[in-house]
């Protein structure tokens, strides 16, 4: 058993795409399906008119704002692999959710509208990236139109983000007329064809360099040259950096047309790392042949407007997974059983029988389990991963229902919200439920909750923003002390943890300087 873990374990690989909303996450997504035989026919992930009838498209607020906030996770085998792609929510706002997926991938590819460059909103996505090492594969999208030059693409990666691309293939063709790309570890120019709507995969033909020159012209020399030059550069893919994080593989073509997706495709098999032993709490690693365990990044209640649930989304860390098997909750040390285990593509749901490190798993009724828990099989080992690591929040508000006579569904929803994570709840607490403080790192993160609890609870409420401008971590002692000064409110977190907020920052300012004793620390993600 424990081989077959360690061989099923070499043949995954979990990543994530992230991108800046229209960049073209959606469309490469389904081209990465089309060319694994998953799909037989891309454009079906969009329906017509521009109106997307996307598979994670269930919620009400997502089709009316065109968004995609839910995230799941897809499956599909491609070159005798197991590709788990872990969808990230495509807003403008950083959001703590896309920040959760992350700690359950290995490997990100970060998609580039190549007329736009790194756009600041999503900057800081790449750069937790970068804080947390994780190897990004870069694809310089959209490349069969008018954009940026593409070594001034380089530049912005190098610069902004920090990461020192290096580019795998370079397109040949100039603006508008995109002919192929050249696979700079093997000199092999591989031209294109384009197919109707780009709905078919497109025919590749290997050129010789002499074949280019005569065919392609000053096209060709153009590219030729800049493959030189970044060469001489020492520009060239350098596996031992990218796994550190360091330096990004650069990739070159276009979703629409199919253009150097299957170059991509390659890479994430190629080049991407395979699950690796997790690091418990104590910085142990947890052998991958070990007892079955996993950790949940993401719950989701109400995705079934017919069945009322609540789903845990688990990665499996170690061992192997066997539906109906019990686990237990580290956290509470309930046990928990697995007979109802899926993976969820949108609004349709697969039984999933087994499952090895690398995968996730949707655990269906979940009650009691909670982001960040820790789960292992009963009869094994135990072990602890560490806790998903929250950003500071920096916007807050109070709620309210605006029907008083729905104050029952509206504690129920903020509970079960608040353990979703889709806002993180604080609590008075001497006062309980009356009067909490919603905390947030994007505004966004307020539209989501009142949307739900609305459509989900019944409770439409009216959000009201709170004048706190900080918030720290801090102990029992200090929170008396705290409790007595003006502008500052001391609240408790889903996990228990005391905090305090802030009013104004430089109130805070004097407090950490005449007080250094009381303790009042930074939350730090990372
Ligand atoms: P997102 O998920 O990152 O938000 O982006 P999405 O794939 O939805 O793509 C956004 C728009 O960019 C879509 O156009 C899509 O067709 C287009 N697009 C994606 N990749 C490419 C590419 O390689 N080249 C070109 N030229 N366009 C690309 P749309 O007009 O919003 O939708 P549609 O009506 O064309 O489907």
């Amino acid at each position: 058993m424990s081989q077959e873990v360690i061989t099923e374990a070499a043949r995954r690989r979990t990543f994530a795409i992230i991108s800046h909303p229209d960049a073209g996450k959606t469309t490469l997504t389904e081209k990465f399906l089309l060319y694994a035989g998953a799909i037989t026919s891309g454009g079906a992930v969009k329906a017509h008119q521009g109106r997307r009838a996307a598979t994670s498209d269930w919620m009400d607020m997502e089709q009316k704002r065109g968004i995609s906030i839910t995230s799941t996770a897809l499956n599909f085998p491609y070159r005798d692999h197991e590709l788990n792609l872990l969808d990230t929510p495509g807003h403008r706002d950083f959001s703590e959710d896309t920040y959760r997926v992350l700690s359950a991938v290995d490997a990100v590819v970060m998609v580039l509208d190549s007329a736009k460059g790194i756009e600041p909103q999503t900057l800081k996505l790449f750069e937790v990236c970068r804080a947390r090492n994780l190897p990004v594969i870069t694809f310089l999208n959209k490349l069969d139109r008018p954009g940026l030059d593409p070594l001034e693409l380089l530049d912005q990666i190098e610069t902004k983000i920090g990461l020192r691309p290096t580019p795998a293939t370079w397109p040949v063709g100039s603006f508008g007329d995109l002919r192929g790309v050249i696979d700079r570890r093997t000199d092999v120019f591989t031209r294109f064809t384009r197919t109707a709507r780009g709905s078919q995969i497109a025919p590749e033909e290997d050129v010789s360099a002499e074949r280019a020159a005569e065919e392609e012209g000053n096209e060709w020399i153009k590219a030729a040259e800049e493959a030189d030059l970044l060469s001489a550069m020492g520009a060239d893919v350098d596996i031992e950096s990218f796994l550190a994080g360091e330096s990004t593989p650069v990739f070159a073509g276009s979703a629409l047309t199919n253009f150097g997706v299957r170059h991509l495709l390659d890479a994430i098999v190629d080049l991407a790392p395979a699950p690796t032993p997790r690091l418990d709490i104590n910085d142990q690693p947890r052998p991958l042949n070990e007892a079955c365990s996993a950790f949940v990044f993401k719950v989701q209640a109400n995705m079934d407007r017919n069945h009322r649930d609540r789903i845990a989304f688990a990665r499996i860390c170690s061992g192997k997974f066997d539906r109906g098997m019990i686990m237990a909750c580290q956290r509470t040390g309930k046990p928990f059983a697995t007979k109802y285990a899926s993976t969820v593509f949108g609004a349709e749901r697969t039984t999933i029988d087994e499952a090895f490190p690398g995968d996730v798993v949707g655990l269906v009724n979940a009650t009691g389990l909670n982001i960040g828990d820790t789960l292992f099989d009963e009869t094994g080992t135990s072990v602890e991963f560490p806790p998903i690591p929250q950003f500071a929040p920096e916007v807050f508000a109070t709620a309210r229902p605006v029907d008083t006579g729905k104050s029952k569904q509206f504690r129920k929803g903020l509970d079960q919200l608040n353990e979703e994570g889709v806002v993180q709840v604080l609590k008075d607490p001497d006062w309980g439920d009356a009067s909490p403080v919603l905390a947030a790192v994007g505004q966004l993160q307020f539209d989501v909750f009142a949307s739900r609890l609305e459509f989900e609870f019944n409770a439409p409420i009216e959000i009201l923003s709170a004048p706190f401008q900080a918030i720290r971590l801090t102990d029992k002692e200090s929170a008396e002390q705290l409790r007595e000064k003006l502008g500052v409110r001391i609240l408790s977190r889903l996990d228990g943890r005391l905090v305090a907020l802030f009013e104004n920052k430089y109130a805070l300012q004097r407090i950490e300087q005449n007080e250094p004793e009381l303790k009042l620390d930074h939350i730090i993600a990372g």
